[in-house]
Parts: structure tokens; C-alpha cells; sequence
């Protein structure tokens, strides 16, 4: 949530480009105000604005603002409400402007020190207490900003990421990370930072990602100095990123959402790659891996919203092909609760952004547990948990930059289906015939994948009733619940039509109650061994006028019948990999339920990606 960008340009170029274009390209972590400060003949500059980053890059350009040196933020507010003045850049006596990611949790402390010491306060985040301090300490030091801010950075709880100048240093900015992600980007005699990649890869590829702790003074094209949580001088590697510009960019679609649900069959095929080229071993996880996968005896798995849903997908494959016990928590819970620790358990933290702050402090609770080992399935490399886990083994989706997630969600299930597939083999229970079968399924995944997609136009026709509605109830049984919970997610995030997903059995001990011809139940009804349970209850939602919208596939005998059930039929069934081509559906009509809504499909209100506060 929310996300800083900054530069020291050379004399040709003026950083307002950069920021601002580094901004929007952040706009998914944040998206309810921006800012920027410049520093312009002498004096900080500040231009903020509420709503998108356009609104305010036209300002900036309406002002003229231009310079070397520079700092910008998109927010997405925690503290305060969504007005100019509690945007970022916060800036103390025109001398200091800060702009911040992230939460210090002893603000109000902080706040009432700083008043005691004479400073004011415009605004309700926060990060006031950070400008102010760091002036304080500033004015302290004999101006010396970097000693300003590791001394201002000792007194914050919490985490950050922030990027500091002051009004009288034209030439340098510090910047300082605890537990947000923050990199340090150079260009020929230039230097970026920002909190992702995404926000500097049009400008340069040589990246530094800082570690937890460290505080680093920037001049254009080095660092001066950088020194770690203990105040030590350390170097961070400078690497290039592989990541490619075309994949940030929109192309032939009209939202990221739409081109994240098309880019599936590639980006399903470059996951299962590993498992398809090297083979189910455990080595995939990291070279620990064999011996951590022979010592546990069950696994726990921790996540949030669409990446939860993967983990209890996964926890089928995981006790039917590898006979493990699997637990499946949600990781804000797991962490406020009374917890039975086992050592021999591996604990498996799902992430698309790899810094959802709810799954890393649960990683970090299970680890003060006692719990060994820990596997981090992540598509974010660098990201906080892949840094901090034993094992990691990335999907390969790509940038994912809607805010609803579509294409990790799919990667993530080959992943989990990889490692059940991997620990089977290695517990003896899959077969060479077995094995050949399921490595099959993976290699015709995309196929059907693509077959899925076929069905858009048919999809985008029922989405038209569906736009009308104001609730949907979703079903699904076994393997399939999951992914009639990820439906019911996908619907209401970017619809706002509320959606609630249940286990088909459930239907008659209680939300039966809710259906009537006013209510669209949505199926999820693969041809197996639950299909005929399922047919039953689809005749309970018949019986009482509800409207029936079921996803059956085309080796399914069911035929509906009756006028108010619309069938789609999704290709052959894939077998043990059905739910990750049932999920195909369940996308494509929340997409086209918000396109005929009229809804911000990429941007949907009160959210952001990047989930980095409780
Ligand atoms: C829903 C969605 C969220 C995320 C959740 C966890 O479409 O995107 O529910 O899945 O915030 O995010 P990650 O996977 O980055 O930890």
C-alpha cells in the first residue's frame, strides 16, 4: 500500500518526468491521492492532489515545476482520510520533505514529543512525525541529513520505507527501509528509487534492493554511504532486471485485468516448466529441500484473500496425492491466536506480492514458534517472503498489476500441484504411470486454459443479467469450493454486487433461504464423483425459483432442463487440474459484469495490490 518513487537527475533532464511516470506505473499500491516535491530555484516545490496521479501530473505541469532532485508518492490512506493536505510529500519548516510507505505504529508518541518541542501538525497520518523528526535532528546535526535520519529512524516502531531531501542539499537524499520494499535504481549519473521495479524500469535496469534496516545517502549515479540495522557500512549488489517493459504496458487490451486473464496459458506453461522440464523433484524448492521435505510430517499454509483461496485448493492435492496433513489459515488470524507448534511442520506462506504484511507477520510468529522450516511461494522475486523463507520456488505470472489477482492465483495452484505431486513421488505413492498421467494433465493445462478463454463471449452475454443484480450466491463441492470462493471474490471486488461462495451441501442449512428469482446461483459443475451430489442441489435452487448459471464441462451428462438454467460447458474435463481451468470462467464474468457495470476494473475502490498494512 502506497508508493514512493525519487531521482537525482542530470542536468538535462528534468525529474517531474520520471516521478510521475514512476507514480502511475505505482498506482496499483495506492490510488485515493498523490503528491510530489521538487526542489526548484532554492525552495521545496509540493504539488498534491486527491484522486489519480494524472490529476496531479497535471498540476505539476500547470505550475512549471521542474528540477534535478525530487520525491513522489500515491497513497492509499491508513491514517486520515483522503484529503490534500494528509497527502504526501510531508514537508517540515519548507526544509525537509518525506514521503513514506508503510506504518509507524508510536506516531501518537512520537506526535506528542514533537509538540512538546514546538512542532505543528497539518496533518492526521502518521508520517508528519517523520518530517518533523528527521528536521529536528537535522537542525540537531549540524545539517547532516543522513546522520538526521538514522537517528529519526531509531525512534519509529513499525515499518517504512522512505525517501528524504531537504530544501539546502541539491545534491543528495537519503533513503531507509524497515520491512517495506524499497530499491535503489542507477542511470548514467542518475539515481531512482522507488518501491518497485515496475516505477524505474523505463529509465534504467541496474538495481540495488535494500535489506531490512538499511539507510543509504544517494548522489546522482552512487551511493555515498549505506549502513545496515547496526550501523555498519555495507554494499548491496547491483543486479539487472529481466523485467520487460512490454509486460507493464496495457498493448492490444483495454485493462490489466483483461491482459492478465489472456496472458494465463503462458504464464500457467512457464510455471509448470519446471516440473515439465526438470521433474517433480524436490530440489525445485531450494537445495534444502530434500532433506527439509524427508523431516516434516505436515504442513501448515498461510494467506490472504485470492492466494488463501489457492492454499485450500491445494490442501486436496496435498492430503490425496501426498497423503500430508495440510492446515489452511488465514494469516491474519493464525497470528493472534493461541498456537500448537510444531517443529516438524512446514509452513507454506502463499503471496503474489510477496509483502502482504498479514502473511509475512505470520511467517515471522510461526518462526518465533519454533517452526524450522518454511517455503515461500511467491511471484515477486526480492519480495519480504521469499527473503525470509527456508525454501522458495517463484511463479513465473509475470507483473501482475490489476488489483483483483487472476494470474497468480493459477500459477500458484501449478506450483502447489507441483509439490504435491513432488512429495507423493518422494513418499512412494505416485507411480511412474501415475506420475506420467499427471505430468500429462500439466502439459495440456494451457490447451485447456486457452479452451476456457474460447468461452468469453458466452460469459460476457450471461455477465449482462448479472450487471443487473445486486447478489449472486456461488456453489461448488470438493476440489471445486475453492474456486467458487475465488468467484465470489473476483465478483464483488471489482463489481461491488455482493457475493457469497458455499459448499454446495451446504445450500440447505441456511442460505437456501436467500434464493429466489431475484438471486443468480453460479455452479461450479465439473464432470466427477461429485457431480450427481451437486445436480441435487441445483434441483433444491430450481424448486424454489431460483436462477441457475452453471459451469458443467463438456463430458458432463447434465442437460438442466428447465427454463430459468443456463449452461456453459467448459472444455474436456482436465481431471485432477479441473479447478484451475474452472477458475477461467469465474474470472471473464466478473470482468464483464464490471465492464457493463462501468466500474474501475484495474482500480476498484477502498482497495490497493499491495497489502502492506494489518
Ligand atoms: C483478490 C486479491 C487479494 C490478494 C490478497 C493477498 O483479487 O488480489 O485478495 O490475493 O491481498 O495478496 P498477496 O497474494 O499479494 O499476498
Amino acid at each position: 500500500m502506497c508508493g514512493i518513487v525519487g531521482a537525482i537527475r542530470s542536468a538535462n533532464h528534468n525529474v517531474v518526468e520520471f516521478l510521475t511516470d514512476g507514480l502511475k506505473r505505482l498506482e496499483y499500491r495506492g490510488y485515493d491521492s498523490s503528491g510530489i516535491a521538487v526542489l526548484m530555484d532554492g525552495k521545496i516545490k509540493r504539488v498534491r492532489r486527491v484522486g489519480r496521479v494524472a490529476n496531479m501530473e497535471a498540476a505539476a505541469h500547470d505550475k512549471g515545476v521542474s528540477g534535478q532532485i525530487g520525491i513522489g508518492h500515491t497513497r492509499w490512506a491508513t491514517h486520515g482520510g483522503v484529503t490534500e493536505p494528509n497527502a504526501h510529500p510531508h514537508i517540515s519548516g519548507d526544509k525537509i520533505a518525506v514521503v513514506h510507505n508503510g506504518i509507524i505504529e508510536n506516531f501518537e508518541a512520537e506526535r506528542s514529543r514533537l509538540r512538546e518541542l514546538g512542532y505543528e501538525f497539518e496533518s492526521q497520518t502518521d508520517t508528519e512525525v517523520i518530517s518533523h523528526s528527521v528536521r529536528h535532528e537535522y537542525e540537531q546535526n549540524g545539517g547532516d541529513l543522513f546522520v538526521a535520519v538514522q537517528a529519526a529512524c531509531k525512534r519509529f516502531h513499525g515499518a517504512y520505507a522512505i525517501a528524504v531531501m531537504a530544501q539546502d542539499n541539491s545534491q543528495n537524499m537519503v533513503v531507509a527501509r524497515m520491512g517495506c520494499p524499497l530499491l535503489v535504481a542507477f542511470g548514467e549519473g542518475e539515481t531512482f528509487i522507488a518501491s518497485d521495479v515496475s516505477a524505474v524500469i523505463a529509465f534504467t535496469r541496474q538495481i540495488s534492493y535494500l535489506e531490512d534496516g538499511d539507510v543509504a545517502l544517494l548522489q546522482a549515479g552512487s551511493f555515498v554511504k549505506l549502513v545496515n540495522k547496526n550501523g555498519e557500512d555495507v554494499q548491496r549488489e547491483v543486479k539487472t532486471s529481466g523485467l520487460s517493459l512490454a509486460s507493464l504496458e496495457l498493448g492490444a487490451y483495454n485493462h490489466f485485468m483483461q491482459k492478465e486473464i489472456h496472458e494465463q496459458p503462458r504464464a500457467v506453461a512457464d510455471t509448470a516448466e519446471v516440473f515439465l522440464d526438470g521433474g517433480f523433484i524436490p530440489e525445485n524448492f531450494g537445495k534444502n529441500a530434500p532433506q527439509v521435505f524427508q523431516e516434516i510430517d505436515s504442513i501448515k499454509i498461510l494467506a490472504c484473500g485470492t492466494s488463501y483461496y489457492s492454499a485450500l485448493t491445494s490442501k486436496y492435492w496435498l492430503e490425496s496425492i501426498a497423503k500430508i496433513p495440510t492446515d489452511v489459515e488465514i494469516a491474519s488470524e493464525y497470528r493472534y491466536r493461541d498456537v500448537i507448534a510444531n517443529p516438524k511442520q512446514l509452513i507454506i506462506t502463499i503471496s503474489q506480492s510477496g509483502e502482504t504484511l498479514d502473511t509475512m507477520e505470520a511467517l515471522k510468529f510461526a518462526q518465533s514458534l519454533g517452526h524450522k522450516h518454511s517455503l515461500s511461494i511467491c511471484n515477486v522475486m526480492e519480495s519480504a517472503l521469499p527473503r525470509n523463507s527456508e525454501l522458495v520456488l517463484y511463479t513465473r505470472a509475470g507483473a501482475e498489476i490489476g488489483v483483483a489477482s487472476t494470474k497468480a492465483f493459477t500459477t500458484q495452484l501449478v506450483v502447489l500441484f507441483g509439490l504435491a505431486v513432488t512429495l507423493g513421488r518422494m513418499h512412494g505413492l505416485v507411480s511412474d504411470e501415475k506420475l506420467a498421467a499427471y505430468t500429462q494433465e500439466l502439459r495440456e493445462l494451457s490447451g485447456s486454459i486457452q479452451h476456457a478463454l474460447n468461452l468469453e463471449p458466452q460469459i460476457a452475454a450471461w455477465a449482462q443479467k448479472f450487471a443487473k443484480k445486486s447478489s449472486a450466491l456461488f456453489l461448488g463441492r470438493g476440489i471445486h469450493y475453492p474456486i467458487a470462493l475465488e468467484g465470489a471474490l473476483k465478483l464483488k471486488e471489482i463489481t461491488y454486487i455482493h457475493a457469497e461462495a458455499y459448499p454446495a451441501g451446504e445450500l440447505k442449512h441456511g442460505p437456501l433461504a436467500l434464493v429466489d428469482e431475484n438471486m443468480p446461483v453460479v455452479v461450479i459443475a465439473p464432470h466427477d464423483g461429485l457431480l450427481d451430489k451437486v445436480k441435487a442441489n441445483m434441483q433444491e435452487v430450481s424448486a424454489r425459483g431460483g436462477e441457475l448459471f452453471v459451469f458443467t464441462d463438456l463430458d458432463s451428462d447434465y442437460e438442466g432442463g428447465v427454463d430459468n438454467i443456463h449452461i456453459i460447458r467448459t472444455p474436456r474435463h482436465v481431471g485432477v487440474l479441473s479447478p484451475i481451468v474452472h477458475t477461467i470462467p469465474v474470472q471473464l464474468l466478473a470482468y464483464h459484469t464490471a465492464l457493463a457495470r462501468g466500474t474501475d476494473v484495474d482500480k476498484p475502490r477502498n482497495l490497493a495490490k499491495s497489502v502492506t498494512v494489518e
